[in-house]
Order: C-alpha cells, then sequence, then structure tokens
C-alpha cells in the first residue's frame, strides 16, 4: 500500500506529542525517525531515550533510518527502546549482509539505504533479506533539500529486479518529497514516501498530511 510517511526531522521537537498526535489522526500509519551521529552524516538528532518516549505515546510504526557510521553497536539499543523496523546504510556497513542479519536475528524487519551516489546494483546480495529498501532523494543529514529526480530511476531499478527475482521488499524514498513530486515518484513505483518539511512545516500539518496522501493514491490507481 502506497504511504506517506511523515518524518519528525521538520517537528517542532518542544512539542513532538502533539506534532506526533496530528500525523496518527490524520491516518500516518508509519513514523519516520531520523538517527544522526554527527559522524556519517553531519549533523545530530536524537537517541534510544527519545525513540523510547515516542514509543510511549504512539502506536504508529516507528521507521528508524540511521544515520550513524556503527550500526552494529547501535541498533540493538533503537530495537530495545521500541523501533518497530531499522534501516542501516550500505555505505555505512562493510558487512551488510551480517548487520542486516543481526538485526533480522532481534526479530524486526530490516531495510537497507543508499545514498544518491550509490548505485543500487550494490544491493543485489542483500535484496533477498529486506523488508525495504530506501533510497535517498537527497544528501542525508538535513531537511529541506531539493529532490535529486535520478533517484527516480532507482525506484524504476528497484521495481524491475524485485519482479524479476519474485521478491516482496517495500521501496521507499526519502528528502525532498513535496506535493508537486509525490505523483511522479508513486508512478515510478515507490511505496513509501517520507516527507518532513512538506508535511510539519506546512502551517496545517493534518492537512497538508492529507493532501500528499491524495495526491498519491491517485497516482498509485490499481496498485493501492
Ligand atoms: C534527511 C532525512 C529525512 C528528512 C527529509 O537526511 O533522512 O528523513 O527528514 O526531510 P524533507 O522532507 O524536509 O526533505
Ligand atoms: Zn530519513
Amino acid at each position: 500500500m502506497v504511504q506517506i510517511v511523515p518524518s519528525i526531522l521538520a517537528a517542532d521537537f518542544a512539542r513532538l506529542g502533539e506534532e506526533i498526535e496530528r500525523v496518527e489522526q490524520a491516518g500516518a500509519t508509519l513514523l519516520h525517525v531520523d538517527i544522526m551521529d554527527g559522524h556519517f552524516v553531519p549533523n545530530l538528532t536524537v537517541g534510544p531515550p527519545v525513540v523510547r518516549s515516542i514509543r510511549n505515546i504512539t502506536k504508529l510504526t516507528l521507521d528508524v533510518h540511521l544515520m550513524i557510521s556503527d550500526p552494529d553497536k547501535y541498533a540493538p539499543m533503537f530495537i530495545e527502546a521500541g523501533a518497530d523496523q531499522i534501516s542501516v546504510h550500505q555505505e555505512a556497513c562493510p558487512h551488510l549482509d551480517g548487520t542486516l542479519r543481526a538485526i533480522l536475528e532481534r526479530g524486526i524487519p530490516a531495510g537497507v539505504v543508499i545514498n544518491p551516489a550509490t548505485p543500487v546494483e550494490l544491493l543485489e546480495n542483500v535484496l533477498g533479506l529486506v523488508n525495504h529498501v530506501l533510497v535517498m532523494s537527497v544528501n542525508p543529514g538535513f531537511g529541506g533539500q531539493k529532490f535529486i529526480p535520478q533517484s527516480l530511476e532507482k525506484v524504476r531499478a528497484l521495481v524491475r529486479r524485485r519482479r524479476e527475482l519474485g521478491l516482496k521488499y517495500w521501496i521507499e524514498i526519502d528528502g525532498g518529497i513535496e506535493a508537486d513530486n509525490a505523483g511522479e515518484i508513486v508512478r515510478a513505483g515507490c511505496d513509501w514516501l517520507v516527507s518532513g518539511t512538506a508535511v510539519f512545516r506546512s502551517g496545517d500539518t493534518a492537512a497538508a498530511f492529507r493532501r500528499l496522501r491524495e495526491i498519491a493514491r491517485e497516482a498509485a490507481g490499481d496498485r493501492l
């Protein structure tokens, strides 16, 4: 099912509970939580205690995106804190197969993420393991950046490969998603569209979420 996945990076962290409630009431099912370590990306966000607090106030599926250099060390802490699914960057994992399997062994779905400069082909040997593939459509680290159009070709390639291999992973995209490009992204075959700025900085979070969802569902047509 095509989903809009609100990213709390653009939310007001002083009112995080209310912000999350707004998207939950508007009908979101997944919530994207960006974890940055100031090393893999040049920015810092939150750690396991904040994920635990979010876990305590929402039933949304917590889609935790680790933008950190040592996911093997920290993924268990985020799972312990209540993450429902975790994605790790291909670029951060020299032993990607092992990192994904370690997450799976702890009982939650694992996803793999690629940066704009990383080709889809590098994921070939882990596509059978993952629940979702996250295509970064901006260079990770900050919200509010411009969508990189070449990401659409990666989405199409992932759709093709999924069909050829008979696999079931979801295709997620993250960065610069807004009303103007959501339709095109869904038509390329994307299932989950992460959106921070366009949802939480719109002035009316619930309306912006619903509008994006309407555009996405219309573009999905029969794929719904
Ligand atoms: C960027 C993060 C994104 C970010 C997207 O590194 O991974 O999840 O919140 O924000 P927008 O929608 O503002 O591009
Ligand atoms: Zn993200």
